[in-house]
């Protein structure tokens, strides 16, 4: 296996981004502001433009509470350079992929990542729940590919869940743990199995929720108020299914249910529905309620 040491994570200078959507905003939000030159890729330009925007409400937001100085803020967002040439990325040390929630799409990505970057490269994923063992092994260098699980919106959200596949290095752990911290965030660490320890809970929930809709349990708004009131959720499920996204919730149950093999997992059909017409939440303006 080409394998060479990974740097530390005081070393991690240069960070690779793919995926400029809700999450890989976020995510090269924090990178940035922890000091890293930072290279965002997207294959939609569009992205890539809703992503400036969203990165520098996002810092302004903490420059108005007086958090961050202007000048800092400013700095931030001079370190993120947006490309569309995934060959721009040869230098990192450390990719962090966000695209779309689907296995064979990030395989593609991980085999021309390993391709493409350097030997000493950590290849990280913030998928929401598919092996990190399977994308490790379109690699050539599976002991350097982890888990790195952010939460929605990353700037705010204090965790971060380390996924090691089969192969991952006890050095590549520590440094990806050490750079979780560095930038803000606690850890916690998981095994490799579907959806890992916060979605493999989070999604029943969220799943049930559907049904409790689809089987005229109740109204939408008393199911959300039901549960914010009732358990003190900052979101009800169905709110909160709406900000991480339909589509990326079913795909999460998909890997869940085919994963696990118990029909607890099988998604509802409304759900399901709700993806077919194009309702993946509010980041398209209707999920289950609309945002337009
Ligand atoms: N950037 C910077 N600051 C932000 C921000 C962002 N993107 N979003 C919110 N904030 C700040 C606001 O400025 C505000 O700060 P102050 O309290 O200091 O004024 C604070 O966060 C609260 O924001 P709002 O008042 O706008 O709204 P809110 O009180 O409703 O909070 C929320 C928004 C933080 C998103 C809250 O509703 C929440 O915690 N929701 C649940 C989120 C959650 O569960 N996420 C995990 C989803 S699961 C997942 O991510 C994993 C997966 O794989 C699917
Ligand atoms: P999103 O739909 O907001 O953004 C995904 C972005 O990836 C889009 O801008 C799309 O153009 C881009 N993309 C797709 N395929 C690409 C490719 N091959 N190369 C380059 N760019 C590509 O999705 P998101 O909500 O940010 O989720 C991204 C990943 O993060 C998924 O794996 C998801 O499961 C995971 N995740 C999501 C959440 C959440 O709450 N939404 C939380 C944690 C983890």
């Amino acid at each position: 296996m080409g394998t060479q040491a990974a740097p530390a994570a005081s070393e991690i200078a240069a960070v690779g981004v793919i995926g400029a959507g809700q999450m890989g905003s976020g995510i090269a939000q924090l990178a940035a502001a922890a000091g890293c030159g930072v290279f965002l890729l997207d294959s939609d330009p569009a992205a890539l433009s809703r992503a400036v925007a969203s990165i520098s409400s996002s810092l302004g937001r903490l420059v108005s509470k007086g958090q961050l100085s202007q000048a800092a803020c400013d700095d931030s967002v001079k370190r993120i350079k947006c490309v569309s040439d995934v060959q721009e990325l040869r230098g990192v040390d450390l990719v962090i992929e966000a695209i779309v929630e689907s296995e064979d799409v990030k395989k593609k990505l991980f085999v021309e990542l390993d391709r493409i970057t350097k030997p000493s490269a950590i290849l990280a994923s913030n998928t929401s729940s598919i092996s990190i063992t399977r994308l490790a092994s379109a690699t050539s260098r599976p002991s350097q590919v982890i888990g790195m699980h952010f939460f929605n919106p990353p700037p705010i959200m204090k965790l971060v869940e380390i996924i090691r596949g089969a192969d991952t290095s006890e050095e590549v752990f520590s440094q990806v743990k050490s750079f979780s911290e560095r930038i803000g965030k606690t850890v916690i660490c998981s095994q490799d199995y579907p959806g890992f320890i916060v979605n493999r809970i989070l999604m029943p929930m969220i799943n049930e929720a559907f049904w409790a809709l689809y089987t005229g349990v109740a109204t939408k708004e008393d199911i959300d108020t039901g549960m914010k009131l009732g358990t003190n959720h900052p979101m009800g499920p169905l709110q909160l299914a709406d900000f991480i996204g339909l589509d990326v919730c079913l795909s999460v149950l998909r890997v869940l249910h085919n994963g696990l093999g118990d029909n607890k997992y099988s998604p509802c059909p409304l759900l399901v529905q709700y993806v077919d017409a194009g309702r993946l939440g509010k980041k398209r303006g209707l999920g289950v309620y609309s945002y337009r």
